[in-house]
């Protein structure tokens, strides 16, 4: 696979209202090295070389949400569910911009296996791209995420965590266990670490009875309430040194500094305002 070692292709992209640098290589046509700017329309996702074309598209192309169907919507943010093989162009097109963002392999041509769950931010211009993550029709492995990205623009502003939240939430309506498909990049650990320490402590606590004892409760138990795999959840509690061992058995023990650390993020999500799926809000059966 030499194309994904190399170098970084595109000097800048604008989309929407941003201006955008690369991180990494994207295969998109090799005219597009030589101009200063691409510009992406950032609701059919189509790319142009030059200012002209770009303008004259935008006043024929129609579209103003991702083509799928609107499955959440809440006062910030919708999610629109797209089918790889119905939108083939659209979801290259979202694989290409994704590449600029990701180091490692993702595949741009053969979308068809793949569901893309796309979240947007409104306004009366219509649904803003904010980031996505796909997700193999059917996973051998299990995998509830295959690719998940947050635009460079909306990045560190708690909508990683929204997407993760969702992935979840989607397993959670198929009644199974979910995890990322490996390997991880570096910042997609780092998200997906904190969502597993936030989720767990939480669901810990509030389990936590009067005079601070935990009622028995294994790691199984802990995983399905989370629709979370075992493995991801004893790595977490590790990680966060809250497992002992008694009698061969694993218990959990909700630690003063992960209790610490999690007031001290509540207290920033009252002054940030708090971001979370309401899962009564989603509109979605697995599909047949
Ligand atoms: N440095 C340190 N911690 C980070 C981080 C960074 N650059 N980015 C995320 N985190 C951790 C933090 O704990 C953060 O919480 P905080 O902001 O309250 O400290 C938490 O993750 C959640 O961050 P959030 O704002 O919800 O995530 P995001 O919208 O920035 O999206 C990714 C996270 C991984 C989706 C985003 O970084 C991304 O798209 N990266 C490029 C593509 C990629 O690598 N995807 C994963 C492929 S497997
Ligand atoms: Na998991």
């Amino acid at each position: 696979q030499t194309e994904i070692s190399r170098v970084r292709n595109l000097e800048k992209v604008q989309m929407g209202d941003s201006e955008i640098e690369p991180w990494y290589f994207s295969p998109y046509p090799a005219e597009f090295t030589d101009v200063d700017i691409v510009y992406i329309c950032e609701f059919c996702l189509s790319y142009f070389g030059g200012l002209t074309e770009f303008t004259r598209h935008r006043k024929k192309c129609t579209l103003q949400h991702p083509p799928g169907n609107e499955i959440y919507r809440d006062e910030n943010v919708s999610f629109f569910e797209i089918d790889g093989r119905r939108q083939r162009t659209w979801c290259r097109n979202l694989c290409l911009i994704s590449k600029l963002f990701l180091d490692h392999k993702t595949l741009y041509y053969d979308v068809d296996p793949f569901l893309f769950y796309c979240m947007t931010s409104r306004d009366e211009h219509g649904h803003h791209l904010v980031g996505y993550f796909s997700k193999e029709k059917e996973s051998a492995e299990g995998y509830n995420v295959a690719c998940i990205l947050t635009l460079p623009q909306y990045q560190r502003k708690g909508y990683g965590k929204l997407l993760i939240q969702f992935s979840y939430e989607l397993s959670k309506i198929e009644g199974k266990l979910g995890s990322p498909e490996k390997p991880l990049s570096d910042l997609g650990l780092l998200g997906y670490r904190a969502y597993w320490q936030e989720v767990i402590v939480e669901q810990l606590m509030e389990r936590e009875v009067e005079g601070g004892n935990m009622p028995m409760l294994s790691v199984e138990e802990l995983g399905a309430a989370l629709a979370m795999t075992t493995n991801d959840v004893l790595h977490t509690l590790q990680n966060l040194n809250m497992l002992r061992y008694s009698n061969k058995n694993h218990v959990i023990v909700l630690t003063d500094a992960a209790v610490a650390s999690r007031e001290r993020q509540l207290e920033k999500e009252k002054i940030k305002g708090k971001r979370s799926i309401e899962p009564d809000k989603m509109q979605w059966k697995p599909p047949v």
